[in-house]
């Protein structure tokens, strides 16, 4: 039987950092050999706020660079950018016909996100989610790994599928593929380490909010000596009031690799003055081979070239079948 279809994506602005890993890419790592493959760098996305154009391509490749870093195998996956295939574009255009705009305008990221732009919202903002719709549609994808606050962007994906397949797809002949989130419940939400009440973000302001996958040691160690905890001694998963606590015990359980119950009983009497620098030294540990791939693909350019290039090749295959597809079904005349 042949396997499920894997897609996934990464925007390439600024540097990935844990709740990417532990939420995303660590996972598509993991379950990478049950599948068949696609992870992109969504460099369409990233221009949908204000952006720089001269480091927009270097972030893109360094995305791609740790992909590889982290262990996505090109045995069982495709790596490619978005913007070298243009069938993503061109999709999007298709679907944004038959998408209600009030649909976009209740999405929860375009509206947390619009409020941080102020007058500076662009359209691309709000039809960020019918790109991504078309990122996980050209790839027939089955499943679409990420972490949770990208739900709501797969329900509307989802929502899309049936609006499709209802008025162009012809009796059993559905045009595009129901695809399903894959969120892992443990790291799907890594909060911020001076709030354990928010998202780790690439947008915080402050950069002890985050450890990054390409912090140095001194640096992971300083942020979770400075992160936020609270004056309870004995730590434990699970209190609704003590979201610091759950949060590092959770990042400790998964970059450790000891289940759950294993840390809940080793750290249940422990303070923070013992637990912080075992996490700081398991957090480096877990990083450190992920740094040193990172900088030993990152010195051969032209061997990330090849991948890409072997990867559009493969990617825009599908893309063009699918898009072909679409374009039958609503219609367009084919070019002579
Ligand atoms: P992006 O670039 O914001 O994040 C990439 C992945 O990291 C996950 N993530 C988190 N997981 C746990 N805790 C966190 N604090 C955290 N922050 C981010 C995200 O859920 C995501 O899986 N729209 C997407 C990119 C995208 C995409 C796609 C994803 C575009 N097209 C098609 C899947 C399929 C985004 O902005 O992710």
């Amino acid at each position: 039987m042949a396997k499920q279809r894997v897609l996934s994506g990464v925007q390439p602005t600024g540097n990935l950092h844990l709740g990417n890993y532990l939420g995303a890419i660590r996972n598509w790592v993991n379950a990478q050999d049950q599948y068949d493959n696609y992870f992109c760098v969504v460099d369409l996305h990233a221009i949908t706020v204000p952006h720089d154009p001269k480091v927009l391509a270097d972030n893109s490749y360094a995305i791609a660079a740790l992909y590889l870093a982290c262990g996505i195998d090109l045995t069982h996956s495709t790596i490619f950018i978005q913007s070298h295939i243009a069938a993503h574009s061109e999709l999007a255009w298709l679907l944004n016909c038959i998408t209600p705009v009030n649909w976009l305008e209740r999405m929860i990221q375009f509206k947390e996100k619009a409020v941080k732009q102020g007058e500076n919202v662009s359209v691309g903002l709000l039809d960020y989610p019918v790109l991504m719709a078309a990122d996980i549609l050209l790839y027939d994808a089955d499943l679409v790994p990420v972490g949770e606050d990208q739900k709501q962007h797969i329900e509307l994906t989802r929502d899309l599928v049936i609006r499709i397949n209802d008025q162009f797809g012809t009796g059993e002949n559905s045009v595009l593929k129901m695809p399903e989130p894959l969120i892992q419940k443990a790291g799907a939400r890594v909060m911020s380490l001076t709030d354990g009440t928010k998202k780790m973000s690439k947008s915080d302001p402050s950069d002890l909010s985050r450890i990054s996958l390409l912090d140095p040691p001194e640096v992971i160690t300083k942020k979770i000596k400075r992160c936020k905890t609270d004056p309870t001694k004995g730590l434990e998963f699970d209190n609704p009031d003590r979201p610091e606590c759950n949060n590092l015990l959770t990042l400790y359980h998964l970059l450790s690799g000891q289940s759950r119950e294993a840390v809940a009983a080793d750290c249940a009497e422990m303070g923070w003055g013992q637990f912080k620098p075992l996490l700081a030294e398991t957090t480096v540990e877990a990083l450190r081979p992920i740094q040193e791939k990172y900088s030993e693909i990152m010195s051969d350019r032209a061997a990330l070239d090849a991948i890409l290039r072997d990867g559009r090749e493969k990617a825009a295959a599908s893309a063009n079948h699918v898009l072909a597809k679409v374009k039958a079904a609503m219609g367009f005349s084919v070019p002579l």
